[in-house]
C-alpha cells in the first residue's frame, strides 16, 4: 500500500481484519447500560439489552427513551433519528438470547461476584469463536472476570463515562491475557461507530480516571464529615475556584453513592492505601439507601 495510512486502516490492520462489530449485547440497563445501549443504537448497531426481570427491563427502556427525548429537546437528535435508534433495539430477560452477539458489554452493579457469574454465563452462551466479552466496571480488575471464562484472551474492559451519550471518553483496559486483536477491536468499536475518545489502561483497580477521581471525592466527603465546610460551600469552591463543571459531592450523587463506595472498596482492596478508604459517612448513607440522584436523595435532595 502506498500513501498515508488512515486511522481506520491502521485499526483494521491491528485487529487482524476481524469483521466489524454489528451485533452488540448490553447486560444490565441501569444508569450506564441504558446509556451504552442508546449510543450503540444511535450508531446504527443491532443492540440486544438484557435485564433481570420484566419490571427492570421496562424501567431501563423508559430511562433510555427519556434520554432520547432529552436529546430531542436539546436539539441533538431528531424525531426520525429517535425512531431509527429505537428500531435497532431489542429487549430480553433471557441471557441465552445473547448467543449471536459479536460483543457484549456487561453493565450490572459494581459487584465482583455478580459480574463473575455473568461472565461465566456469557462464556457458555456466546457462539462466535471471536466474540468479545467486555465489562464496563469502574474499578474491578478485568482479570478477575476473564478468569471466570474459558476465553480470557477475549475479555477486555470497555469503560464508559456517565452520562454515556454526553461524555466522550472510553477507557480500554487490557489484561495480561487479553489478545492484541481483542484490544484493537474494542478500541475500534469505541472510536469508530461510537465516536469516543479512547485511552488505554493497564489492568489495575480504578484504571486511570477513577484511580485519580475517587480519592478526590472521598476527600470532599471527609471534609463534610468533619464539619470543615458545608456541602454547598465545598461544591461551590471547586466549581468557582477550579472551573469544574460540578462539585465533588454533586458528582458523587450523580455517580451514585453505592457505586462510589464500591469503587473505593475495589481500590482499597487493590492498593491498601488510606486515600482509597471509604469514610464512615459514605457507608452510612449507602446503608440508609441515600444513594444520590437516582434515589432522589444523597448529599442533596432531588425531590423525587
Ligand atoms: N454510575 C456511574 O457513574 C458509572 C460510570 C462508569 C461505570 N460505571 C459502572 O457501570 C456498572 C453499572 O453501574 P450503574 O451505575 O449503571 O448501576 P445501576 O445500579 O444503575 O444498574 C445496574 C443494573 O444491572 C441490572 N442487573 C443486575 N444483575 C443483572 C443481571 N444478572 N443481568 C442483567 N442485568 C442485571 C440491575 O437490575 C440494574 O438495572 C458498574 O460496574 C459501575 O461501576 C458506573
Amino acid at each position: 500500500m502506498t500513501g498515508r495510512v488512515g486511522d481506520d486502516d491502521m485499526v483494521q490492520e491491528r485487529s487482524g481484519g476481524a469483521p466489524a462489530i454489528e451485533r452488540v449485547g448490553v447486560v444490565g440497563c441501569g444508569l450506564m447500560g441504558s446509556g451504552i445501549a442508546e449510543v450503540c443504537a444511535r450508531a446504527g448497531l443491532d443492540v440486544l439489552v438484557r435485564e433481570i426481570d420484566a419490571g427492570a427491563l421496562e424501567f431501563g427502556r423508559k430511562r433510555l427513551t427519556e434520554s432520547l427525548q432529552r436529546g430531542l429537546r436539546a436539539g441533538k437528535v431528531s424525531e426520525a433519528e429517535i425512531e431509527e435508534a429505537l428500531s435497532h433495539l431489542s429487549w430480553t430477560t433471557d441471557l441465552s438470547d445473547m448467543a449471536d452477539r459479536q460483543l457484549v458489554v456487561e453493565a450490572v452493579m459494581e459487584d465482583e461476584e455478580l459480574k463473575a457469574e455473568v461472565f461465566g454465563w456469557l462464556d457458555k452462551v456466546l457462539v462466535a469463536d471471536d466474540a468479545i466479552l467486555a465489562s464496563n466496571t469502574s474499578s474491578i480488575p478485568i482479570m478477575k472476570l476473564g478468569m471466570a471464562t474459558e476465553r480470557p484472551e477475549q475479555v477486555v474492559g470497555i469503560h464508559f463515562f456517565n452520562p454515556v451519550p454526553v461524555l466522550n471518553l472510553v477507557e480500554v483496559v487490557t489484561t495480561l491475557l487479553t489478545s492484541p486483536e481483542t484490544t484493537a477491536r474494542a478500541a475500534a468499536f469505541a472510536a469508530g461507530p461510537l465516536h469516543k475518545q479512547v485511552i488505554h489502561s493497564k489492568d489495575r483497580a480504578g484504571f486511570i480516571v477513577n484511580a485519580l477521581l475517587i480519592p478526590y471525592l472521598l476527600s470532599a466527603i471527609r471534609m463534610l464529615e468533619t464539619g470543615f465546610a458545608s456541602a454547598a460551600d465545598i461544591d461551590t469552591g471547586m466549581v468557582e475556584g477550579c472551573n469544574h463543571p460540578m462539585g465533588p459531592l454533586r458528582l458523587a450523587d450523580l455517580i451514585g453513592l453505592d457505586t462510589t463506595m464500591a469503587v473505593a472498596d475495589s481500590l482499597y482492596a487493590e492498593f491498601k492505601e488510606p486515600l482509597y478508604a471509604a469514610p464512615p459517612l459514605l457507608a452510612r448513607m449507602v446503608e440508609a439507601g441515600l444513594l444520590g440522584r437516582k434515589a432522589g436523595r444523597g448529599f442533596y435532595d432531588y425531590g423525587h
